[in-house]
């Protein structure tokens, strides 16, 4: 995204990815795009597949002592979300990236990068190739190379880990539902997602050290029917695709930038999935950085470059705020005593039954308006 930013603002980027194309486009991610990043995609001319493609949703349920409670985001904030998958934008920009002829490299490996020249190193095809840029930003993901770049006592990372995970699964059957069900149930949170009218995405809260093999397909389905049991509403099964197991965290880093090194996305932030933001707070960064760096290199401004990380940073604590809200109202936690979850309890009542609680939900679920 941040490439193709630059490239219409005239400035080149070589991208660096380490796996290979098939990879990428078929990896399974989320799901859910706030408005502002809907509107980014079309502003930047690479939304068309997805306002054919994918579903506009205007609101969400919340469902637990297994009554249904909708969340109304176009008459909370006007605003709404796009059902798309993350693979699917990964596709789009991949086609316009090589249909525009630019830089951009598979199976690329140890990459070395040197934030106080900028310079870049990495092999591919067995050659080592150097890079001689003005600056980097480290968009590779919470694993990559960039953010260890930088030397030590520069950053200050913050963690916390979540007592549980999610087991996700993509299942080839018609969504039970036109709009995303997030449950709270006495065994634990579970979600219903969508991908399209033939493909539904599923996940539960399980440990986060279980083993997917010990989560056979009838087993996923019965914790499912449990866990979203509504009278009057039925959960439809399918062959199940893909499933898996991811674990939770928040964790981010301060400040995102050093020298001529830019983190962005996960390289500098993970929030837990139950707000879907993780997709959404990567575009927000380089939407920033792609206009830091559009000003420094052609109006010798570098004051926006400068303010970069604490730019970034306000939007990034909001939404860990609200993606840890979120995570905290709807999941069973293994330790917790009967006052907590009393107090979960009654957050779920007040955002359902409060138009001021519910807008909260809404105008932070959708995205807060760029500022
Ligand atoms: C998804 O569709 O994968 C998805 C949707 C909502 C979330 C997380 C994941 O909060």
């Amino acid at each position: 995204m941040l490439a193709h930013l630059l490239h219409l603002n005239g400035i080149e980027s070589v991208v660096l990815e380490l796996r290979d194309q098939d990879y990428v486009v078929q990896r399974v991610r989320a799901g859910v795009l706030e408005q502002g990043t809907m509107d980014t995609l079309r502003e930047a001319g690479v939304g068309e597949r997805m306002d054919r493609q994918g579903a506009i949703h205007e609101g969400i349920e919340l469902r637990y002592d297994r009554a249904a409670h909708r969340i109304d985001f176009a008459d909370l904030c006007g605003r709404a979300i796009m059902v798309y998958g993350q693979q699917e934008v990964v596709k789009d920009l991949i086609e316009r990236r090589q249909a525009d002829g630019l830089p951009l490299l598979f199976e690329v490996d140890d990459v070395k990068v040197d934030p106080d020249t900028a310079k870049v190193t990495f092999t591919q095809d067995g050659e080592r190739q150097e890079l001689d840029a003005r600056a980097i930003a480290g968009c590779d993901g919470f694993h990559g190379v960039c953010r260890d770049a930088v030397p030590d006592g520069v950053l200050t990372e913050r963690t916390r880990e979540y007592p549980f995970g999610w087991l996700g699964i993509l299942a080839e059957v018609a969504p039970s539902t036109h709009e995303l069900i997030y449950a709270s149930h006495e065994r634990g949170f579970a979600l219903h997602s969508l991908r399209s009218p033939q493909l539904s995405r599923l996940y539960l809260q399980v440990d986060p050290h279980d083993d997917i093999e010990n989560w056979p397909d009838e087993r996923i389905w019965e914790e499912l029917h449990t866990r979203f049991e509504k009278p009057g509403w039925t959960l439809e099964e399918g062959p199940i695709v893909e499933k898996g197991i991811t674990p939770m965290r928040s964790f981010l880093v301060e400040p995102m930038q050093h020298g001529r090194l830019y983190l962005a996305g996960d390289a500098a932030h993970i929030v837990p999935p139950t707000g879907a933001k993780g997709l959404n707070l990567a575009v927000a960064d380089v939407r920033v950085l792609a206009e830091a760096l559009t000003r420094w290199l052609h109006d010798h401004d570098e004051s926006g470059l400068d303010a970069y990380s604490d730019t970034c940073l306000k939007r990034v604590w909001r939404v860990q705020h609200f993606s840890w809200w979120m995570t905290s109202m709807l999941h069973r936690f293994p330790d917790e005593d009967d006052i907590q979850r009393r107090l979960q309890r009654a957050e779920l009542d007040y955002v359902t039954s409060s138009r001021a609680a519910a807008t909260m939900l809404a105008e932070n679920y959708t995205g807060m308006p760029y500022g």
